[in-house]
């Protein structure tokens, strides 16, 4: 009985292979090993077939016409959203704004809302381990205001110092904008933890979901934040696709990011009038086919499960610590007690990008270099570190492909 359920409860990684038409490929004469998803995860057939469907049968405008293509477009359209909201549990479907991504979400807020509210004096506070569009459009809004960014600092595993954090809050902290789960390290940050205690002096959260929507179960009003931002195509979907959500207050009170068409309820030169939310943010022909096809990943993703899919990406992440280190030389960096399935390592005396070189020589794709997370390299004093992430198609034999490259590599270079 027991093992039979164990059975069932099991990702059937090769059936999800299948899905995946891009997994038959070969690199360079070589079976790809694609180990590069934290920086965009593949796309399953059914979100192709999204793609394809729209353009091939129901291309229009969403929102501007009455006839069927139009309709047919807008319903598709609207549909993602409302598949967004159950996906993070967001309260209502107007808190669910599309955007271009993460990157774009922040910079809504930091542009909107961070205009409206921050001054002079006034503290805004991210980490160690943010992503430079983490840090970025907050340094542009504090240099424009007079405001003052804090950073909370880590330990050696890559965890935040959550002591210091509370040092930081005072009554001037206005915004704590965090990562859920770092993209250079893979910590899991506790979100609940730093939401509660940023309430407490009056700050809002905005919090980072790009790397841990795909990963993690989401629910925006039990973790409580304010924003939350995440991109889609890191979560099996297309690019050029993110969600912006934010409190409904908040948002209603935020002035618009961008001014053009869809956003307004009328124009006259003498005085322009917004249209409700979640329209006032998405000025513009959006992206339609990109949209559609996000719910196409959503679907897919909870058609399999995220709990099958976490429990076989923390097998995949336990395996590959224990395996890489026994590479000698190697050091994995960020060895939080909490991550998702990123493993990010440096080896003795190597350049990350001359290993990540002869790893694609033999089909096997990761990432190297800075991972967008200057400040966090610097404080463990590199340069960069060689990162394999792991998505739900992934498998151990992947991961001894991995090793075997990374061995070949180190006697090349030595
Ligand atoms: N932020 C993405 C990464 O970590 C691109 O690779």
């Amino acid at each position: 009985m027991i093992e039979s359920a164990t059975i069932q409860n099991k990702l059937d990684v090769y059936s999800v292979r299948q899905q995946f038409p891009i997994l038959n490929r070969e690199v360079k004469g070589k079976p790809l090993v694609y180990l590069d998803n934290a920086a965009t995860s593949q796309k399953p057939q059914v979100v192709i077939d999204a793609l394809v469907n729209y353009y091939t049968d129901y291309n229009a405008n969403v929102h501007r016409g009455i006839h069927t293509l139009a309709e047919e477009a807008t319903m598709a359209f609207e549909r993602t959203r409302d598949a967004v909201q159950q996906f993070i549990n967001a309260e209502s479907r107007e808190q669910v704004i599309y955007t271009r991504g993460t990157t774009e979400g922040i910079n809504l807020v930091s542009y909107t809302w961070g205009r409206q509210n921050i001054k002079a004096g006034d503290e805004i506070i991210v980490s160690t381990i943010e992503h430079h569009s983490n840090i970025v459009p907050w340094q542009i809004l504090c240099e424009e205001k007079g405001a003052k960014l804090r950073v909370i600092p880590i330990n050696d595993k890559g965890e935040l110092l959550m002591e210091e954090f509370e040092k930081l809050l005072n009554p001037k902290t206005k915004l704590v904008s965090i990562v859920h789960a770092s993209n250079a390290l893979g910590t899991i940050n506790p979100v609940k933890k730093i939401i509660d205690a940023a309430h407490k002096v009056g700050a809002l959260v905005l919090i980072d979901g790009a790397q841990s929507t795909v990963h993690l179960d989401i629910d925006v009003q039990e973790m409580d934040c304010d924003f939350f931002v995440f991109s889609s195509h890191k979560l099996y979907g297309p690019t050029g696709i993110g969600i912006l959500y934010g409190k409904k207050d908040l948002l209603d009170a935020m002035p618009p990011f961008q001014g053009g068409g869809e956003m307004i309820k009328e124009v006259t030169f003498e005085k322009t009038t917004y249209n409700d939310l979640p329209y006032k943010f998405e000025a513009g022909t959006p992206n339609i086919a990109d949209t559609i096809a996000l719910k196409a990943a959503l679907d897919f993703v909870n058609e399999i499960g995220k709990e099958k899919i976490r429990r076989h990406e923390e097998e995949l992440l336990a395996y590959a610590t224990v395996q890489l280190g026994q590479i000698p030389g190697l050091r994995i960096i960020g060895r939080a007690k909490e991550k998702v399935s990123v493993i990010s390592f440096v080896v003795d005396s190597l350049h990350p990008q001359d290993i990540g070189i002869l790893l694609d020589n033999r089909g096997i794709a990761v990432r190297t270099g800075h991972h967008c997370a200057e400040p966090c390299m610097r404080f463990f004093e590199i340069p960069g570190t060689v990162r394999a992430s792991f998505a739900m198609y992934n498998t151990k034999e992947e991961i001894d492909e991995l090793v075997n490259g990374l061995q070949k590599a180190i006697k090349m270079l030595s």
